[in-house]
């Protein structure tokens, strides 16, 4: 049996992704790229921004046709998208060959979904709310050998007025510590050089956990584990990130010199709005804090444009904040409003044509920005892990460094997996080009 399976979204449904690779994988099912040869299609779903749903439910609809040549095909829809409501409904309505449909907290229930479609030929539709409890010990199958998601909390709890992530995956929920460490020593000692922690706010790891404990804290029982060369975690939440966590970070070597610490917007009125918690200001300070601790570092954002009620004066606060920090990059978006959260019922919504000007602009500046800051790196030698040949550059070998910058270089395929000095000659907006230095 063959499954193909399509994934949106963040990484968080990437993660969820590969336990549904395992599931199946567990009961018989093998991947194959093209849907046409496949006996289950599964579309893992995101609905952070309108567009992102329009693209499922558009992919969807194209499956009708492999559907009535093949009765036995199994359609199913997964994810963030099937947790809102009456998304049923509309998903039966626009496209009633659609067999399966489940939640972000019922994706353990796969295997038996599976046989129940193929036992009763009836569709199934399992979604709960939440779950109080975390499913712990799934299969997983992973894209990369060397490189691994590994989750430490689900959910959010911080309902910023634009975000449907809470409504969609839940409360949040922190693993315990010895589950994280032994899932990451397993994958150590399989080979895996670099983890990234997932968690939709890591900096509140632990504080729902009996005894309480922390992001710190469980940074440095994972910097301890051998075996691993680097660690990651997505996502911060700048109101809560700490000196303790500064100061911590400082002392362990494995810890990347990456800070993702999405701001949103730069004026403190647009701030309070999205009830993100903290002021311009009280950013500022934060990134003033980790660029004396770490020269280092490179600092990347999410911004929206377009929030309810922005004024020119509120955007342009935006850009100056974006001068001010010089993001290495950024991730820009147009504000999408989401029904069931409080920015979608707010007056003054701004029309699209603002909205994408304003992204333009933004953009524009963050580029000349990217440009800069990468500029000064020519000449640099930087450690790359590879992560195999470039899918933009044929030939070429593409990885990333400890701040997170992709590198493209020619080399030989064996070094995908490995760690390897790379001289940047050619930097660029994007991406970085170098060339080898010499083969640990
Ligand atoms: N928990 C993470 C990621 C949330 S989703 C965080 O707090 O940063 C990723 C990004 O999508 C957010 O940072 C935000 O910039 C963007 N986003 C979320 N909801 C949005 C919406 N309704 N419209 C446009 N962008 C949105
Ligand atoms: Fe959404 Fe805010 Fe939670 Fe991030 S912290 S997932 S933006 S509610
Ligand atoms: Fe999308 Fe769900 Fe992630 S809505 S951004 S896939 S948590």
């Amino acid at each position: 049996m063959k499954y193909h399976l399509v994934t949106f979204g963040c990484q968080a449904n990437e993660r969820d992704s590969e336990t549904i690779a395992g599931l199946l994988r567990e009961i018989g099912y093998e991947r194959v790229e093209e849907p046409t040869q496949a006996d289950l299609i599964l579309f893992n779903t995101c609905c952070v921004r309108e567009k992102a749903e329009n693209k499922v439910l558009s992919r969807i609809g194209e499956l009708k046709d492999l559907k009535s040549q093949n009765p036995h095909l199994i359609i199913g829809i997964c994810g963030c998208m099937v947790q809102q409501e009456k998304i049923v409904e509309k998903i039966r309505r626009r496209a009633p060959h659609v067999d399966l449909i489940f939640g972000t907290h019922n994706i353990h229930e796969l295997p038996e979904l599976v046989q129940s479609i193929k036992n009763l030929r009836v569709p199934q539709v399992h979604i709960l709310p939440d779950r109080e409890e975390i499913v712990e010990g799934l299969p997983s199958h992973r894209e990369f050998p060397f490189k691994a998601l590994v989750n430490i909390t689900y959910g959010c709890n911080n309902f910023c007025t634009y975000c449907i992530v809470p409504y969609v995956r839940g409360r949040e929920k922190s693993r315990l510590p010895e589950h994280i460490l032994k899932e990451i020593s397993a994958m150590s000692e399989d080979g895996v050089l670099e983890v990234m922690l997932l968690g939709q706010n890591v900096n509140s790891y632990g504080k729902d956990l009996t005894p309480p404990t922390t992001f710190a804290e469980l940074l440095q029982q994972v910097n301890a584990i051998p075996g691993l060369a680097r660690i990651r975690y997505m996502t911060s939440h700048p109101r809560d990130f700490s000196d303790e966590l500064i100061s911590t970070i400082a002392g362990l070597n494995k810890v990347s010199r990456h800070f993702h610490l999405p701001v949103q917007a730069g004026s403190n009125d647009i701030l309070r709005k999205m009830n993100r918690g903290y002021t311009r200001e009280e950013y500022l300070t934060l990134v003033r804090k980790i660029k004396n601790t770490f020269p280092e570092a490179s600092i990347t954002t999410d911004i929206i444009v377009g929030f309810p009620g922005e004024s020119e004066e509120d955007f342009e606060d935006t850009l100056k904040l974006v001068e001010e920090v010089r993001f290495d990059s950024a991730f820009t978006f147009i504000y999408s409003p989401r029904t069931g959260t409080p920015a979608a019922k707010m007056p003054e919504q701004i029309a699209e044509s603002v909205k994408k000007s304003r992204l333009q602009r933004l953009m524009k500046l963050q580029n000349r920005i990217s440009l800069e800051i990468n500029q000064q790196l020519k000449g640099k030698v930087m450690e790359v892990l590879v992560e195999g040949e470039s899918k933009t550059s044929p030939e070429m070998l593409t990885g990333r460094t400890d701040t997170n910058k992709t590198v493209i270089f020619p080399g030989p395929l064996s070094l995908t997996g490995k760690l390897v000095p790379v001289k940047i000659t050619v930097p660029q907006t994007w991406i970085l080009k170098g060339e080898l230095v010499e083969v640990i």
